[in-house]
Order: structure tokens, then sequence, then C-alpha cells
């Protein structure tokens, strides 16, 4: 007999000794307030908890676990939560960060040394890896999303998942991964968190919901309701989430989670009436399991006693939670007890972690080739809140994460020039909020006496992540006032912004010679810059969001529709152009703001390297393709400047002409090719006729016939165009 089988069978068995109580009682999870106490000790005797989620200490992890196993009457265990994130002992960069590597693989591989250092700290499951598209900065969750592109967010998907659960949940460093938050969470309206999302059902399928598709079939174990409402229904009521394209159209097995309280937060959006309806609503639609809040716990038993709810729906949630519990290898034993903490986080982990940190990194401005620096240089100023603060570098989700294993740059610096390099170190502001100028005048003084300026500053980890929105999008505190005050030295300056989101640091990269994007990098930060800064390596990351050039352009991302003006084909008037009195015209219609214009500070995708990349020689296996069929694409990269480096290869379509209006452009494929100096390669992409669709007005997948525009390049606005024609 198969283990599959087996564990079906002990299922069924267990299930049919359960009372329904203890069946309820697998479907709450609770959150460690305070160590074992009373009440919790006789609920675990009961069988009334089937997972907790931030337990943090092993003692009372391992506690709770011998209840639920030697004194309840079942034996069940408890399945134990936590985010991690990006990382748990060792933190790896923020999730945008990762997504800023173009490179899933190493984001499996961060996930899966976070996997190995939770579970030996007791947990089997985490809440990770979010994966809602989120196209606007202001929204603090941007932080942990993959940012603001189905194809790419849906690669990341799929890989942590795999890099949580490793290659079989039984292994007792695998953890169940959980795909969040399903669904149309990153849409919330203005960018604020927990808003109201409208979402026409194509644009969900098209681009919100892929990564969730994507992440359920790597394999992923369970699944998180969104907090918001999605079109008038709140995600954790919503049978047409939950029941129809989840488990129907997709057939997810494992189970599924509320977010924290969101049962009970569906009376506040004036779903439900009470906790009892909430209840009632939440098991109709499809949840299995409620965190935290207690619509379950206290009504869900007589629900079902009285008739409101059929039975059959609480045995399915229960045998979906025993299901995970089973191939985590709960039941056997096979899973070690929480243990205390690591003496240090091991070695490969810290390797992986700056690795990751600096391919995260973006170069957004590189002028005369100021970077990467020569590790002779004499004097360096390092300025910036940000230069030598352990902390905020860890990003939102930081809570397993040691300061004192954090790496400064300012550390990092000191260490890789050794005494050789005198360095002249001023915060200039405390923390990036701060107002106070009065150090000011120091760092003007330290920029003065040194050859280069290093400014190290963005916003704090406490501004970016979950319900920290920001409506201004600029570097917080006086940061603007102090570069423009180091500026003044007329030293070259390098600025890194070390951030949540994309900020609109305009003004601030105009000042200076050099930007490189670090977003939160986590534990390796320090040494990672340092790679960068001096050439150890060239930077290879892009961006995974557009960047506006102002707030006011937010909704602002690549993938837009065209209108039927486009601003790149009108004359553009902007403000300080129009005449005095002018008269009443249109100055050259199009979709565009006269004051900002239409363009974003850096596009999708973009991103700099110490070399230069040329493509040349674009091909296409054929001018025709039927829909389902093959495309092969090739196309010759080349490195034609002087440093070996890498570079993210991308690949986009337009459909032009279709039943409903698509994209101006869509990533299809993107690869990451290293290169030595005059090195180039051919390089192929394999590209199905299935990726070519969309939902259509009957919310069928649809690959059109007529004419698809092609290009390949380093950013999303490549220019080097193919054409090709689906035929029916
Ligand atoms: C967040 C989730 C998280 C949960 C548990 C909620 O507030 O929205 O993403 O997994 O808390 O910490």
């Amino acid at each position: 007999m198969s283990a599959r089988t087996e564990a079906g069978k002990r299922i069924e068995k267990l299930l049919a000794a359960m009372t329904l109580r203890e069946k309820v009682g697998q479907m709450v999870q609770l959150s460690d307030c305070g160590g074992v106490t009373d009440g919790l000790r006789q609920r675990l005797r009961e069988g009334r908890i089937g997972s907790m989620l931030n337990v943090a200490d092993p003692e009372v992890s391992r506690e709770i676990q011998r209840i639920a196993l030697e004194e309840s009457r079942l034996g069940i265990p408890v399945i134990m939560g936590r985010d991690v994130v990006h990382g748990f002992r060792t933190l790896f960069p923020i999730p945008l960060g990762l997504a800023a590597t173009w490179n899933p693989q190493l984001a499996r591989a961060c996930a899966r040394a976070a996997a190995r250092e939770a579970s030996r700290a007791g947990y089997h499951w985490t809440f990770a890896p979010m994966m809602d598209i989120a196209r606007d900065p202001r929204w603090g969750r941007i932080a942990e999303s993959f940012g603001e592109d189905p194809c790419l967010a849906s690669d990341f998907a799929a890989a942590m998942v795999r890099g949580f659960q490793g290659n079989d949940l039984s292994d007792p460093d695998a953890v169940a991964a959980c795909a969040k938050h399903f669904a149309g969470y990153g849409a919330v309206e203005g960018g604020r968190d927990y808003d109201t999302v409208h979402l026409p059902e194509g644009l969900l399928r098209d681009v919100h919901l892929p990564p969730f598709r994507a992440a359920v079939d790597a394999g992923v174990a369970t699944v998180m309701t969104a907090f918001n409402e999605l079109n008038g229904v709140p995600a954790t009521g919503s049978a047409h989430l939950l029941r129809k394209i989840l488990r129907e159209e997709w057939g997810f097995g494992g189970f599924t989670v509320s977010d924290w309280c969101a049962p009970a937060e569906m009376i506040e959006h004036g779903f439900c009436t009470d906790l009892r309806d909430a209840a009632r609503k939440a098991l109709l639609a499809g949840v299995d399991m409620e965190m935290q809040s207690t619509a379950y716990a206290d009504h869900l038993e007589d629900l079902v006693t009285s008739g409101e709810v059929p039975p059959g729906l609480v045995d399915e949630a229960v045998r979906r939670i025993l299901d995970v519990k089973f191939r985590l290898g709960l039941f056997d034993g096979r899973r070690p007890s929480a243990a205390g903490p690591e003496p240090k986080p091991e070695p490969a982990h810290l390797e992986l972690a700056r690795q990751a940190a600096r391919e995260s990194v973006v170069l957004l401005k590189n002028r005369n080739h100021l970077l990467p620096l020569s590790p002779a240089v004499r004097s360096l100023a390092v300025i910036g809140p940000l230069a030598d603060d352990p902390y905020e570098v860890l990003g939102t989700w930081n809570r397993d994460g040691r300061t004192e294993e954090t790496v400064t740059p300012l550390e990092a610096l000191r260490q890789f020039l050794g005494g050789k390099t005198r360095i002249h170190a001023v915060a200039g502001l405390d923390y990036t909020r701060s107002r106070y100028t009065s150090q000011f005048e120091a760092a003007l003084d330290a920029a003065r006496q040194s050859d280069v300026v290093l400014f190290f500053g963005g916003e704090e980890a406490i501004l970016s992540g979950e319900a920290h929105s920001r409506a201004r999008l600029g570097l917080p505190g006086a940061q603007d006032a102090l570069i423009a005050e180091i500026a003044r030295s007329g030293k070259p300056l390098v600025l890194v912004i070390l951030a949540g989101r994309p900020l609109t640091i305009g003004s601030a990269a105009e000042k200076a010679d050099a930007v490189l994007y670090a977003w939160h990098p986590g534990t390796m930060c320090g040494p990672a810059l340092v790679d960068l800064i001096f050439g150890t390596d060239s930077p290879s990351g892009k961006l995974p969001v557009t960047f506006p050039a102002t707030e006011g352009q937010i909704p602002l991302y690549y993938a837009h529709k065209n209108t039927g003006r486009p601003p790149d084909r009108m004359p553009l008037t902007l403000i300080d152009d129009i005449p005095l009195r002018a008269r009443q015209s249109s100055l050259g219609d199009s979709a565009r703001y006269l004051d900002v214009g239409y363009r974003p500070l850096y596009p999708f995708g973009y991103g700099l390297s110490y070399t230069e990349f040329g493509y040349f020689n674009l091909e296409i296996s054929s001018a025709k393709i039927r829909a389902g069929e093959r495309l092969l694409v090739s196309v010759e990269v080349a490195n034609i400047g002087a440093v070996e480096a890498e570079e993210v290869v991308q690949l986009y379509i337009r459909d032009t002409v279709a039943s409903l209006t698509r994209p101006v452009r869509e990533l299809k494929g993107f690869k990451r090719v290293r290169l030595r100096p005059q090195e180039s390669r051919t390089v192929i992409f394999d590209l199905s006729g299935d990726v070519l669709g969309f939902h259509d007005a009957g919310m069928n997948y649809v690959v059109e016939p007529g004419t698809f525009h092609l290009w390949i390049g380093g950013d999303s606005e490549a220019t080097l165009m193919a054409e090709f024609e689906v035929i029916a």
C-alpha cells in the first residue's frame, strides 16, 4: 500500500473517531499569547486547537505539542505556523528585492535555507510566499510582493513554494508553504492597506491569479484568504474564489486558512451580521481553518447541529488539514521538536544571503562610470542614516533575525578597506525620518575631506509592510536636504537607497553621480554592497516594478493598455511651455499629465551594469504559428564593455488586435546570462503559444489569431523587435 493510501486510511479512521467538537478544533488556529496557560492546556487536551502561530519559545512549543500528542484523546499533533517571509535567522532581501534578482532559482535556494532554519525552531508551516501583484508603491506590502508583473511573480511564487517545501514535505527540514493572499489584495484602492478592490474578472484572471495558479501547480500545501473584499464580496467569504476557481478549476488539494481575524472582519465589511453568520459564510465559501478570530471555535458546532451548514463541509476541511499534517510527518514523529537557537547562522546561508542581496541591487545611474570605485581610493565619506544601522536594512518581517549578525555597510567597508583608506563617517541624520539638521555641517566637512562620498539612506523597515502605506513617496525626513548639502562639496556622490518600495528619488538622483537601489537587503547588506561598490561583481538587478516620477502618476505600470491617443505619438506640451493666456486648445490630446508627462522615473525591467550589452540578430523559428504551437526565439547578446557581468534578457510581446484590447507589452520570458568582456551568446526562448492568450468576454482562456509583436532587450522599453502571426 502506498504511503498516500495508508495516510488516507488513517485519516478516515481518525475522522470516524472524532467528535464534532474535535473536528471543529482542527479548524481553529490561535496565536501564542503568553505560553501554556491553564486555558490553553485545557483546550489542547480537549482537542480544540489544530494549529498555533508565533510560538517562538522552543520550550512552549515542545510543551504544546506534548500535550496535544500525549494528553488529548486522539493525539493529533498541532501544526505550528510562522511568517517566515524572506528568511528566518538569516535574512535575505525582502521579496521585492528577491524579485529584482530575476533569479527564481536563487529565491528557491533562499526559501530552502529559511525552511531549514525555521524547521529547527519547531515550525512546520510558513505563511509565505505572498504573491499579490502590486502596482501601487504606496501600498506598504509591495515590499512583500514580487512586484507588478504576473509572469515574473509566477516564477518566483512557484520557486519559493518549491524551496520551502523541499523535495518532500515529510523531510524534517521542509515547511508547508502558503500562497497568499487569495485574491486581489495588491489592488487595494489608493494603495491603502485592506481597502476595497474592484477588479473585472478578466483582469483578475489574467494578472492577479497567475502566481496563485503557479503556486498550486508547484504543489503548495496551503492557501490564505485575503483581507479585502473583491467586487463586493470579502475574499474570505467568496465561494467563487475558494470553491470555484481554487478547487474546481485548479484542483487545489491542500487546505485554506483565513488571514488573521478575516472571518470576524466580514462583520465590519458589512457582509455578515455577527460572528455566527461569519462562521457560516466562511465555511460555505471554503475556509478550512480560521486564524485567530473565534467564529469557528464559538459557532461551528452549533451551526452543524442545527443543520445550518452541512456536516460534510466540516469533514472535508478536517480531512484536508489532517492530510497536510500527515504529509509533514507530524503523526510519525519524524519531525524534530523545537530546539533552541543555533549558536550562529550557517556560513552557507550567509553566503547565499550575500549573493541574493548582491543580485537584488539595481544600478539606476552611473555617470562617467564612477562605479565601481577603486579599492585604492584614499578617502571615503560614509554618510546617511542607514550607513551603520543593523536593524532597518532587515526590512519588514524581520522577527527572527538578529541585529548583532547584520553586517552594516560601514562595517563591511571598514573590513574590506582595512586601514588603507581614510573613512570619514557621519550619519548626518540619526534615522531616516529625522528632520534635525545639526549634523549637516559635519557631513559636509566629511564630504569635503574625501575623494568620494557614499550616502546610505532610504526608509526604515517600519515604513513598509502591512498597514504601512504611504501617500508621499519621497525620501523621508530631511534626507533630500542632507543630500543637497553634501552635493555642495562637489565630490563624486554615490547614493545607496535602502527601501521597501519604489521611492520618488528623482531630484536626489539628479544630484548624484551614481545610484544603487538596494531595497532592504537583509543580514548580509554590507558585504553585498561592498562587492558591488568596489566591482568584485557588477550589479545585475532589474526593477520588478515601475518607478513613478511622482505619486500623482500612480497607477503606473508598463503593461498598461493603449488609448486612442497614445502619448508617445503626440506632441507633448508640458506646463512650462504653455504660452500665457493660451487659447483653448488640447495642447496635444493624449493620455498624460501636463506637469509630469507620462514617463516613469525608471521603467520596469530597468537596471544598468558596469559593462554594456548589445542585442543583435533577433530571429524567430516561424513567421506563423498555431495557438498551442511553440515559437523558438533567438537573440545574440554580447558583452561589449570591459568587465564580466550578468544580464537579464527579457522577452515581451503584444497581441496587436484582440476581441478585448491587450496591454502594450507583456513579459513572457527572461533569462540571466553571464558574459565575459567581448563574449557573445545566442539566447534562446522556447515560447509556448499557450502563453499568448487572455480571458475573453466569456472568461474562456483564448489565444486569438492575429499579429503579435515581440521585443527582446534589457528592459521593458526594448526596441529590437520581430513580428509573427498566430493562425487559426
Ligand atoms: C497578515 C498575513 C500574516 C498573518 C499572520 C496578517 O496580518 O496579513 O500576511 O500571515 O497576519 O501573521
